[in-house]
């Protein structure tokens, strides 16, 4: 039985959505989750694009020991010096470089004849074969190159030393059978293609990113570059989760299977979901929320009789359900503690771990049951809060009425000085925003508000993201609370200390 690679690009490629710009913080916490979910290969960023991007692809190379990190560089020198300096504290790094073979491509946006990309392919991997060991080469635009032009050139880069050919379907134009005959031709012509992973990128403008890396797995692929939910540029890339279940379910037909543990899914949905504000619609494959809801009589009773009837996967397996009751109002440090490594958070700072035990304590008093979720959310926002915390929420009050104009009363920390403002708004959540605009000036566009629920019942937390953009910057906030007008509230002084920051990045698109 072969391995199928899974190469995940959520912080390259996915990043790339607009709006989905990661701190470096947010990018780490999402290779941490990446790493539990077993995938072999993180693609963190591409580092010549900003020095913003270049740290978190540094830090994401330190932190990571049991995946290969990536890092993206077109065939330019600098950048690939540029990519091998990020990658360098890596246990096991990656380069991945590119170029356009399309004629298009080549002709309207490199302005080069196809010899001169040939010499720049070939250039660039013998440049990156000098500083690291794996050379990944990308043809972009391959699903719309010319098949004897994609011969020639990916095996010259074979012969410079390349590991992995990816072939990208950039613009999601193939169908199945046309993809796979791609692959299965590349893989017969080309002299010296046996002594490469062969690797498959798509697009998913036509709805058929996983259908074509599917077939391509079918001829031969054996690395798939996907993103956690596809996420990623316009309709997005291939979702991870539904690769992965697609191969695991349907062992019949596929002779590989990946490493990936399928019970971490969820949790990795939901945290860059919640990461990126780009919500789940319910009726997404594997992660969406009626994903296995049978709400049919019908199916209800074939269910219950023989789970088989209707069901072709264990939502268990994928994650459904695991949301245990671990903790609640009387337990101690201890079990906080010993729930929290299990959760693969560790907590190193004795004053981390106090914060974040009190605010638990807090969170205990509101609402009975804790569930792991709750404890996710609530590290994720001590993290938030280490971050940089110029702006903070001391009290509120909001008044909500029929027939009554919504209002809030806000008192805010800023920096060391206490301030206190009050708005009217068409909602209390507008009241509250009204009233910290008051107060923080940012004069921000506000592009996203939405609204998730962490765990089920009425007494759930709220998880809010907030997305904020100011100056060509677009920053996502977030903030979780039973009470989800202070959750918002929380999420969007998150925004505004993201604004704040120097630390992070640019928005990829800006
Ligand atoms: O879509 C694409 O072609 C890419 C490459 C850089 C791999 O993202
Ligand atoms: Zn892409």
């Amino acid at each position: 039985m072969d391995q199928l690679k899974v190469f995940d690009t959520t912080l390259r490629d996915g990043e790339q959505s607009p709006g989905a710009s990661m701190t470096r913080e947010e990018k780490l916490r999402i290779a941490r989750q990446l790493e539990r979910l077993r995938v072999d290969v993180i693609e963190a960023g591409f580092p010549a694009a900003s020095n913003g991007d270049f740290a978190a692809v540094h830090a994401v190379a330190e932190a990571i020991k049991e995946c290969t990190v990536a890092a993206l560089c077109r065939t330019q020198d600098k950048d690939i010096a540029r990519a091998l300096e990020a990658i360098k504290p890596a246990r096991s790094g990656r380069i991945h470089t590119f170029i356009a073979t399309s004629p298009i491509h080549m002709e309207k946006k490199l302005r080069m004849a196809p010899a001169d990309v040939i010499v720049a392919a070939t250039n660039a991997v013998r440049f990156a074969r000098n500083g690291i060991g794996e050379v990944e080469f990308s043809c972009e635009d391959a699903g719309r190159s010319e098949i004897d032009f994609l011969c020639r050139i990916v095996e010259a880069v074979i012969k410079e030393g390349a590991s992995v050919i990816n072939i990208p379907d950039t613009v999601g134009y193939n169908l199945p059978e046309q993809f796979a005959e791609r692959i299965l031709q590349l893989r017969t012509r080309i002299p010296n293609a046996d002594k490469v992973t062969w690797s498959v990128h798509c697009h998913n403008d036509l709805g058929l990113a996983v259908a074509n890396s599917l077939a391509a797995v079918l001829a031969g692929a054996r690395q798939v570059e996907c993103t956690i939910n596809g996420l990623g540029e316009r309709a997005g890339n291939a979702a991870l989760e539904e690769l992965v279940m697609a191969v695991r379910t349907r062992q019949d037909v596929f002779a590989c299977d990946t490493r990936i543990d399928t019970t971490q899914i969820l949790s990795a949905s939901k945290l860059v979901s919640g990461i990126t504000g780009f919500p789940v619609q319910p009726n997404k494959a594997i992660v969406g929320a009626n994903a296995f809801a049978h709400e049919s009589g019908i199916h209800q009773d074939g269910v219950l009789k023989h789970r088989e009837t209707y069901e072709i996967m264990r939502a268990e397996d994928v994650g459904w359900n695991a949301n245990k009751l671990v903790l609640g109002k009387h337990s101690g440090r201890t079990a906080f503690k010993a729930r929290l490594n299990e959760l693969g958070i560790a907590v190193d700072s004795e004053q981390i771990l106090n914060s974040a035990f009190t605010r638990f304590k807090e969170l205990a008093d509101k609402k009975h049951d804790i569930y792991d979720e709750d404890l996710q959310a609530l590290m994720s926002e001590e993290e938030l809060t280490l971050d940089h915390e110029h702006y903070r929420l001391l009290s509120s009050r909001f008044h909500s009425e029929t027939g009554e104009t919504p209002h809030a009363d806000i008192t805010l920390a800023v920096g060391a000085v206490e301030h206190h403002a009050s708005a009217d708004g068409s909602g209390p959540v507008d009241a509250a925003f009204k009233a910290i605009e008051s107060v923080a000036n940012s004069a921000a566009d506000l592009l996203l508000f939405s609204v998730n629920s962490i765990t089920t019942g009425t007494d759930a937390q709220g998880e809010v993201t907030v997305r904020l953009s100011k100056d060509g910057r677009i920053v996502n906030g977030q903030g979780a609370d039973t009470d989800i007008i202070v959750a918002s509230a929380k999420a969007y002084l998150n925004a505004l200390n993201k604004l704040e920051s120097t630390q992070d990045r640019v928005n990829p698109q800006v």
